[in-house]
């Protein structure tokens, strides 16, 4: 097993110039040692448009600090590169016309090496930004450049799910790094009872959040219980072997749609080999692990499981309500990135608890991504960064076994179209509480 050495600590909140370095080379140099495993032809490939290499993404997170904090206050600021504002602008409307997301793949130039060239010079010049700027002008900029740090570490799990799909695309099936579980069979699903009522949802306190979390407020929950633990991928065999994907009374129509569209069969990373079935994962291709939680779902697929168990999936706030209230916020225990699994795990021992919440698989929720009342982007360029998406996408909730340390909270919002299945998605069974 490769051992890859994630970042110990990752302070929420780093105002001052010590705390703001160590964080700033903390986070950049986890891209680095994600990206280690990967030679420079690894790092050029694009498998499919929603993938893009992972060179790419080593830039365009450079690119970010060099275009909000660089541009803005570095004194005779000149671009590294007169282009590389075309090449690595993702959708940054204000900031210009932008390279077509699906041919990034086309770019030889600059190279893995050359990016990281790239990489060093705006690090050089970040960490003399920070050293010099005075206090007050600090504390104005903090905030984008804690921006930046998260806006890395989104990139640096969409990394290790883009490179996923890259070697899944490869016949010699290469492994990226980590060991499987054991083989086991998944334990009895218990339940957990949630009263609900009144109850308060968004993020508050200290510490970073993105827009999107934004206002906290006041929803009412009908009483609820939510399954103990995520479904496995022996409970998806027996969904299977009962017709699931055959059945369209249990899909949503757009769901049915794509089934027969695209002939979904099974899980996205799932091929039958001489009657077993397989699956790729970041360590290499294997047979189907009964115990370990089924993942790389479309919402549809998520959302048929649940009908054809007789329950539903959990809207957004009863996720969140519940994390807050019976599990707190993420501990060490989590399967997320620095664990090096880079791979859902079976659950721990039934405790009477909540179980994987956190890591292993990102969680979608029957709740349409939409604005918190009250919600405003902030201004300029950055206010790009969420809520422009706000239309036909799917919430989901408790971060993946990619997700950086750090990087999981209980009032975290991702989000996905309903039919993605490339993230590391997965589901947890809910339903109203008996009256
Ligand atoms: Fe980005």
């Amino acid at each position: 097993m490769t051992t890859l050495s994630a970042p110990t600590h990752s302070p929420t909140d780093s105002r001052t110039v010590d705390a703001l370095l160590s964080r700033y080379d903390e986070v950049r140099s986890y891209t680095e040692v994600l990206s280690a495993p990967l030679s420079p032809e690894d790092q050029t490939v694009q498998s499919m448009a929603d993938v893009s290499p992972t060179k790419w993404h080593r830039a365009h997170v450079t690119w970010f600090f060099e275009t909000f904090v660089l541009a803005e206050q570095e004194r005779n600021f000149a671009p590294y590169q007169d282009k590389y504002w075309f090449l690595f602008n993702s959708y940054y409307e204000a900031v210009g016309p932008r390279y077509a997301r699906a041919e990034r793949g086309h770019i030889s130039r600059p190279g893995a090496h050359d990016v990281g060239t790239y990489r060093g010079n705006v690090d050089a010049r970040m960490r003399d930004l920070i050293d010099t700027l005075d206090p007050g002008a600090l504390e104005q900029l903090a905030s984008t450049i804690e921006l930046g740090f998260n806006h890395e570490q989104q990139h640096q799990e969409l990394l290790l799910m883009d490179i996923k799909h890259v070697l899944s695309a490869n016949p010699l099936q290469p492994a990226y790094a980590g060991t499987p579980a054991p083989i086991c069979d998944p334990d009895r699903l218990g339940w957990v009872d949630v009263e609900g009522g009144l109850v308060e949802v968004g993020h508050e306190g200290g510490g970073f959040c993105f827009d999107n979390e934004l206002p906290p407020h006041r929803v009412y929950l009908e009483p609820y219980r939510l399954g103990d633990r995520l479904i496995t991928n022996g409970e998806w065999l027996e969904f299977m072997a009962d017709g699931g994907y055959d059945r369209a009374g249990l899909w949503l129509s757009d769901g049915w749609g794509r089934v027969q569209r695209e002939g979904w069969q099974a899980p996205f990373y799932w091929q039958q080999l001489d009657g077993i079935w397989f699956e790729h994962t970041l360590h290499g291709t294997f047979p189907v692990n009964p115990g370990v939680p089924v993942t790389h779902l479309s919402h549809y697929e998520a959302d048929a499981f649940a009908s054809w168990a007789g329950k539903r999936l959990p809207t957004e706030q009863e996720w969140e309500h519940a994390a807050r209230t019976l599990l707190g916020e993420p501990n060490d225990s989590a399967n997320l990135a620095d664990s090096q699994t880079f791979h859902a795990r079976p659950a721990p021992p039934a405790s009477g608890g909540l179980r994987q919440m956190y890591g292993d698989c990102w969680e979608w929720t029957s709740s349409a991504y939409l604005a918190y009342p009250g919600f405003h982007p902030a201004e300029g360029a950055i206010g790009e960064y969420n809520g422009k998406f706000m239309s036909g996408q799917m919430v989901l909730r408790g971060g993946c076994a990619l997700t950086p340390p750090g990087h999981a909270r209980a009032s975290y919002r991702n989000f996905f179209p309903a039919g993605a299945r490339w993230p590391m998605t997965g589901l947890r069974l809910a339903e109203g509480a008996a009256k």
